[in-house]
């Protein structure tokens, strides 16, 4: 389904890479990091190119909330505890100085893309404890936020903690006004990277060969495991959204801190009302999108949907991103990943650090981002808990065979089932067409799950994703699943 942004925008379409291409830099991924990077990198007189498998802004960049804002769900309150005041404090800045680099830059280059100056609220319908713990480390760290029971949303809160001054945009718009002057390369995946004697790296695509002195690492999840290991220092959500119109249109950006709670953002024309997120590969009931539409009759009778989507998100293990050099034994490859939910104002700080290490500037941000920095103490139950997904994935594939057979299988929904010693997930259309793909994820051999709402086969370790009848939409997986060509009974 097609974002509210993609409805309303057109990005230009650019062509793949054949034969061979010289830079300095390579960028892989052209999401907003990836155009963000090559922006500054070319301010600073620096060759780069942008490599993306798909088309620009065809992943996350797309289906974002495209909220710019320093106020990160209950973060201040966390880091506090976890990293202490100096770093939380550098957390508070870099986001907030995010918002400011934005409108510089969206003043500068006079883009035209809906920049509204407009408040952040977190809100909660059962608490208040947690909302003024979280106004206090605020503080604390700089910001300023103030408390309120009294908002514009269509039903009492117990709390909300109000932060001005933060903004909203239209993504894509906002790309548009800045692909000018870009080498960019649609359809070129970058499937495999070699070091040259000499110091430089090769990244081989399908049809044409990089050669680069560094490298980017701006594709959401990184598909590099070793070395990174960003595969056990993170994990995948999806969260869920709907644009209606004939919708009241608010004061500010929400964001609920309860377990159920909406986030709602208007644009001139539409309410966005988002939520339902969970672990990718764990929602096997669905009916997420069914619960928007149930709030929104609720709250807002008159509203009609005009379209809906979805997101996934890469959660760092001690809720700060990696953003900086990819691996120690990888001086000239740098990474951005791990922006939770706020993957638009940490875009900004990931492009900025990024060219700055590049062109050897000092940035104060780098040692608070830095990917090779130790987890500490509080980061052991996310551990922990990343284990424990690993070793479900993998267990479930290996020993526990379900009994489910091809004639169960209901129509429109997907099942996996034993066949022949072997688990296959099985799909079955309206015309009894049946898809049977193998379950293992070919990321690292995680069992993957059937997603009920987006008819797709998730995997619950890292939050690689395919189609019901196997075709990649998500990685960090690189291929396909396997097909199994018919089925007998
Ligand atoms: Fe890593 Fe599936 S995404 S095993």
């Amino acid at each position: 389904m097609k974002s509210i942004w993609s409805e309303t925008a057109q990005i230009p379409k650019y062509p793949f890479l054949s034969g061979k291409c010289f830079t300095k830099t390579a960028i892989i991924g052209g999401g907003i990091t990836g155009i963000l990077i090559s922006y500054f990198l070319n301010e600073a007189g620096e060759e780069n190119v942008i490599l993306e498998a798909n088309e620009i802004a065809s992943g996350q960049t797309k289906n974002t909330t495209a909220k710019v804002t320093s106020q990160h769900g209950l973060i201040y309150s966390k880091l506090l505890v976890q990293v202490g005041k100096e770093k939380t404090s550098q957390y508070a800045k870099a986001n907030q100085n995010a918002v400011l680099e934005y409108e510089k830059l969206i003043q500068t280059k006079g883009l035209s893309c809906d920049w509204k100056r407009i408040p952040s609220y977190l809100y909660s319908c059962r608490d208040v404890a947690l909302l003024k713990k979280e106004e206090q480390a605020a503080k604390e760290v700089g910001l300023k936020v103030s408390f309120t029971t009294n908002t514009k949303l269509p039903f009492p809160v117990r709390s909300a903690l109000k932060q001005e001054n933060q903004a909203q945009f239209h993504p894509l718009k906002f790309l548009i006004g800045l692909l000018n002057e870009m080498t960019i390369y649609e359809h070129t995946k970058v499937e495999k990277i070699e070091n040259t004697k000499n110091g430089l790296y090769l990244l081989y695509t399908s049809k044409g060969i990089v050669t680069a002195k560094r490298v980017i690492f701006a594709s959401h999840y990184p598909f590099i495991n070793v070395p990174g290991y960003y595969f056990i220092r993170m994990h995948q959500e999806r969260s869920y959204c709907i644009a209606f119109r004939n919708a009241q249109i608010l004061d500010g950006m929400y964001f609920g801190i309860d377990p159920d709670g909406l986030s709602f953002r208007n644009t001139e024309e539409y309410l966005i009302l988002g939520g339902g997120s969970h672990r990718t590969g764990e929602s096997r009931k669905g009916k997420q999108y069914e619960r928007l539409k149930k709030a929104a009759a609720e709250f807002y009778p008159k509203a009609k949907e005009q379209t809906a989507w979805s997101a996934q998100d890469c959660m760092p293990l001690d809720n700060i991103p990696y953003i900086g050099r990819f691996s120690k034994t990888k001086p000239n490859w740098y990474v951005a990943t791990g922006f939770q939910k706020w993957g638009m104002t940490s875009s900004m700080v990931a492009a900025q650090l990024i060219c700055d290490l590049i062109i050897g500037k000092k940035n104060e941000y780098e040692t608070l981002f830095s990917p090779q920095r130790v987890p500490t103490l509080f980061s052991v139950p996310q551990i922990l808990d990343e284990g424990k997904h690993a070793f479900k994935g993998l267990a479930r594939r290996l020993f526990l065979f379900p009994k489910q057979q091809i004639e169960q299988i209901p129509v429109g929904q997907g099942k996996v089932i034993e066949y022949r010693g072997e688990k296959l997930g099985v799909y079955k259309e309206k015309d009894g067409t049946i898809h049977a793909v193998s379950v293992k994820c070919p990321h690292l051999g995680c069992e993957l799950n059937w997603n009920p709402e987006e008819l797709s086969w998730d995997c619950p370790c890292h939050g690689s994703r395919f189609t019901f009848d196997g075709h990649l939409i998500d990685g960090p997986a690189q291929s396909n699943l396997k097909k199994k060509k018919s089925l007998k009974k």
